[in-house]
């Protein structure tokens, strides 16, 4: 991505990523949740998170709800909104993963062409997407916010549409699989890119 003005110059700096993974030994990652709401992305990366911790890995939470309070608060749920939401996060994810945190991100993120454009920044071989992949009528039934139940406009699934990934690295189904086994997948894959 290039910058809009043509006053503005990439400023080189001296450490490499390297440099940078010596330092903290490891490299970084941006490892993706996407699917509905209620599916069990957030659940499981914490698990994640934790795990990693555990293990003495430097890891960081992206979690949409929790930065829609935040740098996102401007931003709502129409399509164009949604996009600026994963355009600015998959940014921020790209930054923190060349920085050399395990960064795991926790969005819905609907549609492929934004979670491409995530991939885009952090690089091949970088990113790990993981659908969680529970269906629509569990999520309703589980409903763990309520939300479901409330009329909400633009709601995924119902007025706004999910675009399923079609070549994730990891696909998780939660129906007969607890968080910790799922969180246990996403752990291997994340020391098999790091090995
Ligand atoms: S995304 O589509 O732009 O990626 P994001 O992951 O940031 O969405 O936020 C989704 C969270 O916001 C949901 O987990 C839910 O708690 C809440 N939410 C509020 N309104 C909506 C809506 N219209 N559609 C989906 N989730 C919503």
């Amino acid at each position: 991505m290039s910058a809009q003005n043509e006053n503005i110059v990439w400023h080189p700096n001296k450490v490499t990523g390297e440099d940078r993974a010596r330092v903290l030994g490891q490299r970084g990652l941006v490892v993706w949740f996407t699917g509905l709401s209620g599916s069990g992305k957030s659940t499981i990366a914490v698990e994640v998170e934790k795990r990693l911790t555990d293990a003495g890995r430097a890891a960081y939470l992206l979690d949409g709800d929790n930065i829609r309070h935040g740098i996102n608060s401007d931003l709502g749920f129409s399509d164009e909104d949604r996009n600026e939401n994963i355009r600015r996060i998959g940014e921020i994810a790209a930054l923190f993963r060349d920085a050399g945190i395990i960064t795991l991100v926790s969005f819905i993120s609907p549609f492929r062409r934004m979670r491409r454009f995530a991939r885009e920044r952090a690089g091949e071989g970088n990113f790990i997407e993981v659908y969680v992949s529970t269906d629509f009528e569990t999520c309703r039934q589980r409903d763990p916010k309520g939300l479901y139940q409330k009329d909400i406009k633009n709601f995924t699934g119902k007025d706004s549409s999910y675009e399923a990934p079609e070549n994730p690295e990891i696909v998780l189904d939660t129906v007969g699989h607890d968080p910790a086994e799922c969180a246990e997948i996403v752990y291997q894959k994340i020391m098999e890119y790091l090995a």
